[in-house]
């Protein structure tokens, strides 16, 4: 029997998220149903709702999730009932080109729900990064659901399914920052504070924090920066090059997306260093850049995709170094709040007043 539970929806474009009542199927073959327990409110959620995603409004909200599994369909083997689970947005195939070249990191063909859920009149929604987790409950395909250690809170791990995950592989998977690496991090809110407790995980000896706002670089601070640059009153580039002994950092994260951004990670690196771009830009952003920097200043320009993480490899083992006390993932979690909050904690987002503010349930 398909259920009702309340969940947070964007029915238009930049019109403010409601809270109201949808329809969840039993899960199909291949599905599983997660009562969630907690959801991290993501800059992401904020880019539905303005509509610079894509316009399959309504969206149903939230994606950085953890809960418990209550029902699966057929065939589903990987989890049961009463599983603690973190969602993610990529189960991979298995059979994609990327799969098959041993490259699931990149997956072209990832796994989400068949079945849709709705609105009370049968109106489609279209979960957020086919999750939907702002909700009591939500329908995803059994192999977004990762097994992870319960001791763990839950409003700690759902963080892992988006930002914080996106933030650390950004550096370590993506980035490949190791030991003794100089890295820069621009834009430090939960994302890029995640790279920076990365690049401190991977054993970076400088971690240099650009943010245009002092409290997020204090908080960056706590998370492992060894510097901080506010770019609103300093030039980055300078300042990084200043703290690098003149030549750049040998990886520099970019964790806002703007054109502008780019090119101060661009110009920040190193000869031979890695742009990781993690921020995701709006489709009327275009950059330009000498085409013989491009060449002359060689490296890698990288995209990093949800950090390039493979959930089943990554979550559990990050939960395990958080339970150990190695890895202090409740430093994002900001504020807990009701399902009713959404909307003032995207206004609290704007204003950055918090890393993450996370629903819990
Ligand atoms: N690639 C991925 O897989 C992935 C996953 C999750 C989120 N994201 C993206 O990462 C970005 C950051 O997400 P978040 O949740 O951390 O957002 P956030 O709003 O919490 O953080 C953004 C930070 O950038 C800072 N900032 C803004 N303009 C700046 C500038 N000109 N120079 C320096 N700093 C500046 C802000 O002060 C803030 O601290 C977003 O674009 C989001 O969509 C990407
Ligand atoms: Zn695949
Ligand atoms: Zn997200």
């Amino acid at each position: 029997m398909a259920q009702q539970v309340k969940a947070v929806i964007a029915r238009a474009k930049g019109a403010p998220v409601e809270v109201t009542t949808i329809v969840v199927p039993d899960p199909g073959p291949g599905e599983a149903v997660v009562k969630i327990q907690a959801c991290g409110v993501c800059h992401t959620d904020l880019h539905y709702r303005e509509g610079g995603i894509n316009d399959e409004f309504p969206f149903l909200l939230g994606h950085e999730a953890a809960g418990v599994v209550e029902s699966v369909g057929e065939g589903v083997t990987e989890v049961e009932p009463g599983d603690f689970v973190v969602l993610n947005w990529r189960a991979v195939c298995g059979q994609c080109r990327a799969c098959r070249r041993g490259r699931a990191q990149y997956c072209f063909n990832t796994h989400n729900a068949k079945q849709k859920m709705t609105l009370l009149d049968g109106t489609e929604l279209s979960p957020a990064l086919g999750i939907g987790a702002f909700a009591e409950k939500t329908l995803v395909a059994a192999g977004q659901c990762t097994k992870v250690d319960p001791a763990v809170s839950p409003a700690v791990a759902g963080l892992l399914g988006c930002g914080v995950m996106a933030g650390i592989g950004a550096a370590i998977n993506t980035g490949g920052v190791g030991r003794g690496d100089s890295v820069a991090v621009i834009g430090c809110g939960g994302v890029g504070g995640a790279a920076v407790m990365g690049s401190r995980l991977a054993g970076a000896s400088k971690i240099i924090a650009v943010d245009i706002d002092d409290r997020k670089l204090e908080t960056a601070r706590r998370l492992g920066a060894t510097h901080t640059v506010n770019s609103r009153s300093t030039d980055p580039v300078e300042a990084i090059r200043e703290l690098t002994g003149g030549n750049g950092a040998d990886v520099v994260v970019e964790a806002v997306g703007r054109p502008e951004t780019y090119k101060q990670a661009f110009y920040a690196r190193d000869l031979a260093g890695t742009v990781v771009l993690v921020g995701v830009p709006t489709p009327e952003m275009t950059l330009e850049l000498p085409l013989l920097d491009v060449f002359g200043r060689g490296g890698a320009l990288k995209s990093s995709w949800y950090g390039d993480c493979l959930p089943s490899r990554d979550f559990p083992m990050l939960i395990d170094l958080h339970l150990q006390g190695r890895l202090d993932l409740g430093a994002f979690v900001t504020e807990t709040i009701e399902l009713d909050a959404v909307e003032q904690a995207f206004e609290r987002m704007h204003q950055g007043d918090v890393l993450r503010s996370v629903v819990v349930l």
